[in-house]
């Protein structure tokens, strides 16, 4: 991380005063966030706009990977375990857009795209992330229907959400549920089943807005093509 003033200086458009007095007249943005404080610390992925013109243009890369278990969703990790990132092959500084759980898998979107992951990652888009859960035991329609209408994670309801029963096992007593969420809270599906008495045995992302799975075995990824990086802008 770099401060601002500093990044629009190494560019070559203007000197770092005149890059302070820049981003002080708010003529200056960040992912398409208008900066005022002169200590803004910024990365290389992230879109600089100066007086409207983008300065630091990158290539964007944008991947789907289908994480496997046991592999965390962070681009470095204190415990030297294995990240996300470290699956894929690729020079630039790409990072998870939200967060699958250690042990939790399937559809995770990498990129190095600042103003896409914003505008994926704001409250006020409906993007579907679909969830596949296995939980224990039987559960009945009255219950699909509260977690539906939202439940209390740290006294703040969660917003309406789909869910359908898909199979029920006698021999292990557990149920599979499909759970449809437009939020990306920390531990949300486990703290909703939480919430109404049910612990998640195992959990899969299977959709993330449009994008599913389909020809990704665990651990493999491929790029999004131009359309559907265009498809996903028009989440906004
Ligand atoms: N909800 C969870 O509880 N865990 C995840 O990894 C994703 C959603």
């Amino acid at each position: 991380m770099e401060r601002l003033q500093k990044v629009i200086a190494a560019s070559g458009y203007t000197s770092r005063r005149k890059a302070e007095e820049l981003i002080l007249a708010g003529k200056v943005r960040v992912n398409g966030k208008t900066i005022y404080e002169l200590g803004t610390k910024v990365n290389e992925s992230d879109d600089i706009f100066v007086d409207g013109k983008l300065i630091n243009k990158q290539i964007k890369e944008y991947y789907l990977l289908n994480k496997p278990r046991n592999v965390i969703t962070s681009t470095t990790d204190d415990k030297n375990r294995e990240t996300v990132v470290d699956l894929i092959k690729t020079t630039k500084r790409i990072y998870p857009v939200g967060r699958l759980d250690y042990d939790t898998t399937g559809a995770l979107l990498l990129t190095n795209d600042g103003e896409l992951t914003n505008i994926l990652t704001h409250p006020s888009n409906n993007v579907d992330k679909v969830y596949i859960a296995k939980i224990k035991g039987l559960i009945g329609k009255d219950q699909l229907k509260t977690l539906e209408r939202g439940v209390l994670i740290d006294n703040v309801k969660t917003s309406r959400s789909k869910a359908r029963i898909m199979k029920y096992d006698k021999k292990t007593d557990s149920s599979i549920v499909e759970l449809i969420i437009h939020e990306g809270r920390n531990h949300q599906v486990k703290r909703m089943f939480e919430a109404i008495g049910y612990e998640v045995l195992k959990l899969k992302r299977e959709r993330y807005a449009f994008l599913d799975l389909t020809g990704l075995k665990s651990g493999e990824y491929r790029k999004l093509n131009p359309k559907e990086v265009k498809k996903l802008y028009s989440l906004k």
